[in-house]
């Protein structure tokens, strides 16, 4: 059985990966109607693993007595600026999210629930590869700059990127 702060934390997580699978969805349609395709196909994946990070969550606190609670959320920016600053956005939202792991999994020791500490590696690490995966593409696109070329290249490209792919540029290793 959960404790009463712990599931509250959980819950507290669980509107934030629904918030963020919400702003990468804004990010992707923002994207696409600027016809970056390859960008907008990218969030629109990063949006759905938002999901899936919110619904794992859902199951596990259901699972242990607790109750999942679906709020309402934040309504994402709809506009970003330039691709720059959108996945600057995107970095800091990851960071942000981080954060938020780091605090969750803090309670949980609080709390002496190592079942659910043990449930959070797995977030733990996905955390260390989503941020190694923002932070390799905006230092990709900040060495484009303005350049159009480069952009029609960046676009086409991270089609391919993944959190995997991501971890291999940077020698296979999770640091
Ligand atoms: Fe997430
Ligand atoms: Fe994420």
């Amino acid at each position: 059985m959960l404790s009463k702060k712990l599931e509250k934390a959980l819950n507290n997580q669980i509107r934030i990966e629904a918030e963020s699978s919400q702003v990468y969805l804004s990010m992707a349609s923002w994207a696409e109607v600027k016809g970056l395709e390859g960008v907008a196909g990218f969030m629109y994946r990063h949006s759905d693993e938002e999901r899936m990070h919110m619904l794992k969550l859902v199951k596990y606190v259901n699972e242990r007595g607790g109750h999942a609670n679906i709020s309402d959320l934040k309504a994402p920016e709809t506009e970003f600026g330039t691709l720059t600053k959108m996945l600057q956005e995107l970095y800091d939202h990851e960071v942000f999210v981080s954060q938020s792991i780091n605090e969750l999994v803090h309670v949980t020791l609080e709390e002496k629930d190592y079942a659910t500490h043990n449930f959070l590696q797995w977030y733990v690490a996905e955390q260390l590869e989503e941020e190694a995966l923002a932070r390799t593409v905006l230092d990709k696109i900040n060495l484009i700059g303005n350049d159009k070329g480069g952009l029609y290249l960046f676009d086409r490209d991270i089609q391919q990127l993944t959190v995997e792919s991501a971890a291999s540029d940077n020698g296979g290793e999770q640091f």
